[in-house]
């Protein structure tokens, strides 16, 4: 272990709090986290909500997988050690984020339960929303938007989630997408849990 942890290291306190900050925003901070098959339409969802957000002045950032394994995580591969160590340092940027005042909406695979729980303790039950986007394999496969399943299924990608890797469903997500459900419809549920937890004060979705 480092020898500078844990002894050697002291919090730092700032004077502009996330309270201060959730103030000025006049909304709550909070963790949104999509968790699905590739090809669920985790992003595409966490996309379009986000543009309702912003559009009603919400402070937003989307963490995407994908993206973030071309920066942050790109020293990464898709073994359970690795992916457990993407999902840690994804929860603990969006642990940042919470801090900053602004809804962060995270998408994705995160297929094991064990990350997902990891995920719960570090943000804390109130701040974590675990929205599960529930899409068929069959569908996932059939969109296949970046041809991976084609080359899974080709034996060209190894531990591909939901062909030779596990993808382990929600038990207790907060909310349960129908991933084949129209984007208006997944966001509304969204937008209406989000506004019934005290995140946000408006209802609608234009
Ligand atoms: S996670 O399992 O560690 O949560 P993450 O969401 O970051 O995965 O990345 C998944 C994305 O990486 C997929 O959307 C897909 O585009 C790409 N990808 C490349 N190889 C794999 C693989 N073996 N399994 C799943 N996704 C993969």
């Amino acid at each position: 272990m480092n020898s500078n942890f844990p002894n050697n290291i002291v919090r730092q306190k700032h004077f502009i709090t996330r309270i201060k900050r959730e103030k000025k925003y006049g909304h709550k901070s909070i963790v949104i986290w999509f968790t699905g098959l590739s090809g669920s339409g985790k992003s595409t969802i966490a996309n379009y909500l986000e543009k309702i957000l912003f559009k009603n002045g919400i402070h937003t950032y989307v963490l995407d997988g994908d993206n973030i394994r071309l920066g942050l995580c790109s020293d990464l591969n898709f073994t359970i050690i690795d992916r457990e160590e993407n999902i840690r340092r994804i929860g603990e940027v969006a642990k940042l984020m919470l801090d900053s005042g602004i809804i962060t909406l995270v998408s994705v695979i995160s297929p094991y339960i064990h990350q997902r729980k990891m995920v719960y303790k570090i943000l804390g039950k109130k701040n974590f929303l675990e929205i599960f986007v529930d899409t068929p394999i069959h569908i996932c496969e059939n969109r296949d938007p970046k041809k991976l399943y084609k080359k899974a299924r080709m034996g060209k990608i190894s531990n591909f989630t939901g062909i030779n890797d596990l993808y382990e469903r929600p038990e207790t997500a907060d909310v349960h997408l129908d991933g084949t459900d129209s984007l208006q419809n997944s966001a509304k549920k969204l937008i209406k849990v989000l506004h019934d937890y005290n995140i946000i004060s408006f209802m609608g979705i234009d």
